[in-house]
């Protein structure tokens, strides 16, 4: 059973550009992938998407379909109606490359501003021990497949590109808590992520939670978590008098 589907699809780059429409065919079981794969052969050769794995994993083929951030990979036209006008745009908060391929590259710069792991300076491989609950903790943070899609929803940086220089994203930051979070880490994060990264630029919306395909509850188990341990730093009266003897 196949039907024929209209969608609009943004093409352009850089200079500008405009949604345009086309119809084709749709075949069941296909997911919106599979569609603009078809326009490519079909129509528009030079329609440029990225894509890898067409398996959820690799995070390449972000995008926004009828407005709401989602990999087009995993985007089934089962969702919709035979009669919807799909709409399909590249991701909003960063600078469009060609149609829907954005440059991501704010992402990696956010990523490198991040100190690695600090483990204490004489503890050898092998005498790592943890409980298994923090490996869980870590475990759930690296489920992330580094697809962006929290970056393009936070409302922080989406409509704000002069945030962009201060604020890290919900991935950044979560990697960030989970460093802070790891029992072998001895670096306090604590400080550069309020004053470097800008979790107190996040108001715990929770967009980013909503869209992240792995289901990675970033607001509740990293960002939240965060933001309690920065306030226990500031509120602590130990750390404050010590701030004060400090400072004289
Ligand atoms: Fe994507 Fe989720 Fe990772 Fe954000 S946390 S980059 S939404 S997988
Ligand atoms: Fe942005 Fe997520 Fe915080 S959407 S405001 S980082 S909860
Ligand atoms: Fe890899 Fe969609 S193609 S996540």
């Amino acid at each position: 059973m196949s039907y024929d589907a209209q969608f609009r699809v943004w093409r352009g780059d850089i200079e500008g550009g405009e949604l345009k429409d086309y119809t084709v065919e749709v075949k069941e079981g296909e997911v919106v992938l599979d569609i603009i794969h078809r326009l490519q052969q079909t129509q528009t050769p030079d329609l440029a998407v990225r894509w890898n794995c067409k398996a959820g994993k690799c995070g390449s083929c972000s995008a926004e379909i009828n407005g709401r951030p989602r990999l087009l990979c995993m985007t089934r036209m089962s969702t919709f109606e035979e009669t919807d006008v799909i709409t399909v745009t590249p991701m909003r908060t960063f600078p469009v490359m060609r149609d829907l391929v954005t440059d991501v590259s704010f992402n990696y710069k956010k990523a490198r501003e991040i100190p690695s792991f600090t483990p204490p300076p004489n503890l050898k491989p092998g005498e790592y021990r943890m409980q298994q609950v923090d490996v869980e903790r870590s475990q759930e943070f690296r489920k992330c497949i580094e697809c962006f899609l929290c970056q393009n929803t936070c409302h922080v940086v989406r409509d704000h590109e002069e945030n962009k220089e201060s604020f890290a994203g919900p991935r950044y930051l979560m990697r960030i808590a989970e460093l802070e979070m790891h029992p072998l880490d001895v670096a306090d994060r604590r400080n550069d992520a309020q004053e470097e990264h800008g979790l107190g630029l996040c108001n715990i919306t929770k967009c980013c939670t909503e869209v992240c395909p792995e289901h990675i509850k970033i607001t509740d188990n990293a960002l939240i978590p965060m933001k309690e341990r920065v306030a226990d730093k500031k509120y602590d009266p130990i750390v404050w008098l010590g701030n004060k003897l400090f400072r004289r």
